[in-house]
């Protein structure tokens, strides 16, 4: 009887989900393509940092946002920087892109409902320690070509579940849902729906086809083992989780025996580093 009930109350929350994604009034989250532009210049072999620096102190809030995080614990060791141009000059073009795409793509996990804010706010800190994890297993691995991609792909693998907690908040905003649902119930949503979901948000934002892929297929199970940059945010995914860097804490893994870390060849200590890493890197939440 109650699993009956639990039943229906996923499927009229489901329901009310796809009704809002198909109705005129759907407001989607949106993609700022200045984040990606960035990124597509410092992953040219010679990047123009000219156009680095003006794509982003065009944007003031984005200026000061690079600005604090160049200044902050995770580049210690370095002296201040007050200009773009100095910051692209200490930390590299490179450095400076992640920076630029975290920026743009933070400003979607805004909620004013405490419960979506704070669910937001571990999506958020599970998709940066993603980027970072990817990027940092393609430099571990001598894929450095890769490593720009992978931390995008990184970033943006789990949208679908950012997709959810927007129409949510939106429709009960809009009183079509008279309750929020309980946090057991949207995080089996989530989890059931966020890679059609999110496959489908990248392509409405029209992203290139391998971070579509990866969205789509990152939790298959039968991995695409010819596909670097999907072992990678597989991987960077399943670090993340096991350090309790999710949605659902802890999710106990022996990451040197998964397949994707022996397809990388990582071992046992090469995971304690990235582990270390990404204990540094709580200066982007
Ligand atoms: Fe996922
Ligand atoms: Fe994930």
């Amino acid at each position: 009887m109650e699993s009956n009930a639990i039943m229906d109350q996923h499927q009229s929350f489901l329901g009310i989900i796809k009704a809002y994604l198909t109705s005129r009034q759907a407001v989607l989250p949106v993609f700022n393509s200045t984040g990606l532009k960035i990124q597509h210049e410092a992953s040219k072999p010679e990047p123009d940092t000219a156009v680095i620096e003006k794509m982003i102190t065009c944007d003031p809030s984005l200026t000061s946002q690079v600005l604090r995080i160049a200044n902050s614990a995770f580049y210690k060791g370095l002296q201040k920087v007050s200009t773009v141009h100095t910051a692209i000059v200490r930390l590299g073009s490179r450095e400076i892109a992640n920076i630029a795409i975290l920026v743009s793509q933070k400003r979607q996990f805004h909620s004013n409902d405490p419960f979506i804010s704070g669910l937001m706010q571990k999506l958020w800190q599970h998709s940066v320690a993603s980027a970072i994890s990817a990027q940092w297993i393609a430099n571990r691995c001598g894929l450095r070509k890769n490593a720009q991609e992978a931390f995008t792909a990184g970033l943006i693998h789990d949208m679908g579940k950012l997709l959810i907690l927007t129409v949510t908040d939106a429709v009960r905003r809009a009183g079509t849902l008279n309750r929020m649902p309980s946090d057991i119930l949207l995080n089996e949503v989530m989890d059931n729906f966020h890679s059609v979901y999110g496959h489908a948000l990248l392509r409405h934002w029209n992203l290139p086809d391998h971070y579509c892929r990866i969205a789509r297929d990152h939790h298959k199970t039968d991995p695409d083992k010819e596909n670097d940059l999907m072992m990678m945010v597989r991987l960077a995914d399943k670090t993340t989780n096991g350090l309790g860097i999710g949605m659902r804490g802890v999710e106990p893994c022996v990451l040197a025996a998964t397949p994707e870390a022996d397809f990388f060849g990582l071992s046992e200590i090469a995971m304690a580093e990235l582990e270390i890493k990404l204990e540094d890197a709580k200066v982007f939440s």
